[in-house]
């Protein structure tokens, strides 16, 4: 039988029975007569206080390892639950036996450094720096449960509407975005590749896949084939950008979701994506209520009132164009308002991103319609010739959350467009297929899966809503 969890006793308050609790200990109050031991299992957010009645008699062995004992500790306590008699929790352990499974010096030894996390505020660079022990600290206790919780409810919402899980490989010949930000895997000697540069080009048939590879950017095209063949699906894995971007909002690993519909257009897209926002968020609200008071308290303050406005509303769109109208017509009123200045035919930037939701929309808008020399080849082309079926969803705070768009299904546009970027239509003549043979009209979207983190929670550092980040220049642990 595995043990009872804080979560659950708590929940339960068994009043009077004998109990046992595992767990790492918070902190420990010596008050002569009494010992109070906070014990954290990271099952919620709560701790449970344990007393220890010196004047109820204490045996020798649990006198012994109370003076022993700092936070950090891994402890088993038995006593019974009693109704607590000090404000702050409703019940509390009267201990009479107390193990210490590991201890946890609160001071340096001669082989041991002390437990880096003491009772005090740890600033998140710090943390960052112990992410194997961060997991022990009320924030990324939260933020831990948020990932698993909102996980789940991604899967449940597609599984609920019939989309299947499909797996895309890790490890691809295709650059999907086409924006060359990819990290390369070969087993071909670092010198033989430098050598065969230098001499003209490498011969990628001896590398182990007899052909060069990397690390996917996106699971997209994979996606499509099995969209148009079992009409919905949705991808949910671990993507790798080797973009030289140090920003509070990119990752060269993240996890990304990704639906893909067949029979589906642009129109079709932004509904599925809107709905599934705001079906995220409910769960959010409903499931880690604990968690989301927490970060409204402690990180972003009026969070959960936020969420709860944008589960209620109904999402803006706007074109590019007009986006762009918007932007330089802010401008015009306030030089200097901006660092970069909008210009139609540029993408958009982070500050005018924010702009565009916080100021003109007041809350998520959908950005539609760009030009197409911004964007991913893979996007239908509008009848202007200029502009693609794509679409951004913005939010408020972070900026974009969503990219997606309706697919060319026409075989040669998609051809032409292929040229013209630059690229071989020979690379793509798998995905070519998928117009060649009953080619239909599809779309479909990705959400980044931090960033859909970060904005529940309000944490300002994508670095701090995964375990173990990996940006540029960082790869601990
Ligand atoms: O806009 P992106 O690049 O779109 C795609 O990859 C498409 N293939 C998706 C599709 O249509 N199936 O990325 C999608 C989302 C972004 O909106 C953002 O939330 C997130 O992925 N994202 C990142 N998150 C963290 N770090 C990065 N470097 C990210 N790059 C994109
Ligand atoms: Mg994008």
């Amino acid at each position: 039988m595995l043990p009872k969890l804080i979560k659950h006793i708590l929940k339960e308050s068994p009043i009077s029975q004998e109990i046992e609790i595992s767990g790492w200990v918070r902190t420990k109050r010596d008050m002569k007569n009494l010992v109070f031991v906070e014990v954290n299992d990271g099952s919620c957010f709560a701790s449970i206080q344990c007393t220890f009645d010196r004047g109820a008699g204490l045996d020798a062995q649990v006198e012994e390892a109370i003076a022993s004992l700092s936070t950090g500790a891994s402890v088993k306590i038995k006593g019974a639950l009693v109704p607590s008699p000090a404000s702050g929790q409703a019940v509390e352990v009267a201990a009479v036996s107390l193990a210490i499974l590991g201890s946890a010096p609160a001071e340096n030894t001669d082989n041991i450094q002390a437990y880096p996390l003491q009772k005090k505020r740890h600033s998140m660079e710090f943390l960052r720096e112990i992410a194997h022990l961060r997991a022990r600290t009320n924030t990324f206790g939260a933020v831990a449960r948020l990932r698993s919780r909102m996980a789940f409810a991604i899967h449940r919402y597609f599984q609920e509407r019939d989309f299947h899980y499909l797996h895309t490989p890790i490890i691809t010949a295709g650059d999907c975005e086409g924006a060359g930000a990819m990290f390369q895997v070969t087993t071909l000697d670092p010198k033989i590749i430098a050598k065969d540069a230098a001499a003209g080009g490498v011969d990628y048939t001896k590398d182990f896949f007899g052909k060069q590879t990397f690390l996917t950017v996106s699971g997209q095209l994979e996606a499509e084939t099995y969209a148009t063949a079992l009409s919905r699906v949705y991808t949910f894995g671990p993507t790798f950008r080797a973009e030289n971007s140090n920003t509070v909002r990119h990752l060269a690993e993240f996890w990304m979701v990704e639906p893909e519909v067949a029979f589906a257009q642009l129109e079709d897209d932004m509904a599925l994506a809107e709905d599934f926002i705001k079906y995220i968020l409910n769960c959010a609200l409903e499931e880690c209520a604990d968690e989301l008071a927490f970060f409204d308290a402690h990180v972003e303050k009026g969070i959960i009132e936020n969420l709860k406005q944008v589960v209620n509303a109904k999402f803006a769109h706007i074109t590019y164009t007009e986006a762009v109208k918007e932007l330089e017509k802010a401008v015009s009123a306030k030089k200097g308002l901006f660092e970069f200045e909008p210009k139609w035919g540029s993408d958009l930037q982070s500050e005018h991103e924010k702009y565009l939701t916080e100021k003109v929309a007041g809350g998520p808008v959908i950005v539609t319609d760009y030009p197409k020399e911004i964007k991913a080849f893979y996007m239908k082309l509008n009848d202007d010739n200029k502009t693609v079926r794509a679409m951004d969803v913005l939010v408020p705070r972070l900026g974009e959350i969503i990219g997606g768009s309706q697919r060319e299904d026409d075989f040669n546009k998609l051809c032409k467009r292929i040229k013209e970027m630059g690229m071989k239509t020979e690379d793509y003549s798998w995905y070519l297929d998928l117009r060649r043979y009953g080619s239909v009209p599809h779309a479909g979207f990705g959400l980044g899966f931090e960033r859909l983190i970060q904005y529940v929670s309000g944490m300002a550092n994508i670095r701090d809503v995964i375990p173990f980040p990996r940006a540029v220049g960082q790869a601990e642990f």
